[in-house]
């Protein structure tokens, strides 16, 4: 099968050296690349900056912005079977790049942002893709009934749930613990390092039903 996964942060740019980013470190995305491929998949991964080495086998597009990461996945998902979108794209983003470095001046800065367009929600309704489609969802509450809505309203077949008001566990650490949400079950899989997940989830993705 053709896996195509989204990783890590995206950097939306203030001026030419400064940007808005968050704490994402790709592992849980680069992890899915890796274990697709030891299964045997082809698989390209789309990726934010992060310090990863890309897995071995693995198809590699490096992006920055949540733009560049909606243009590469719109320009990529045809043919591909499962697409992860395991990013922690930016929600919103500056509105205006300044040209030059912002001189600090006033004692206040407001910043106008405006909000970057959604991957996950335009995969059935502006890509027409009509693969299996995975997304996840980073709660600090009420994990599952979120998690839920978000399947239905993205028209995902998994999504994977996890609570990051957990300390250790998901954004910027190696382990994760998460809930896989599917339409009609629940199957929790308990703290284990982002490799073992991964594995995980990779089985429950390839055996969906088309
Ligand atoms: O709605 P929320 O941002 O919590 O959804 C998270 C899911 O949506 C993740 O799968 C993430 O990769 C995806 N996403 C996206 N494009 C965005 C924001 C989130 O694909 N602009």
């Amino acid at each position: 099968m053709k896996f195509l996964i989204t990783a890590g942060p995206t950097r939306e740019p203030l001026d030419p050296v400064r940007y808005l980013t968050n704490r994402s470190s790709g592992r849980m995305g680069y992890a899915l690349a890796g274990a697709a491929r030891h299964e045997g998949h082809e698989v390209l991964l789309i990726s934010g900056p992060t310090t990863l080495d890309v897995p071995p086998g693995v198809d590699f597009i490096q992006v920055e912005t949540a733009q560049q990461m909606y243009d590469a996945v719109h320009d990529l998902i045809k043919g591909v079977d499962v697409a992860i979108l395991c990013a922690a794209v930016a929600d919103y983003r500056p509105v205006a790049c300044a040209e030059q470095k912002i001189k600090k001046s006033a004692d206040k800065l407001v910043l106008e942002l405006e909000r970057t367009p959604d991957i996950l929600g335009s995969m059935r309704t502006v890509f027409g893709f009509d693969g299996k489609l995975i997304g996840f969802a980073a709660e600090t509450n009420d994990v599952i009934a979120y998690g839920r809505d978000k399947l239905v309203r993205k028209q995902c077949d998994m999504i994977v749930a996890n609570d990051v008001s957990k300390p250790g566990i998901g954004f910027d650490s190696r382990e994760n613990e998460v809930i896989l949400i599917f339409p009609d079950k629940e199957v929790h899989l308990e703290q284990d390092t982002k490799e073992r997940i991964a594995m995980q989830i990779i089985e429950h993705a390839t055996v969906i039903e088309a």
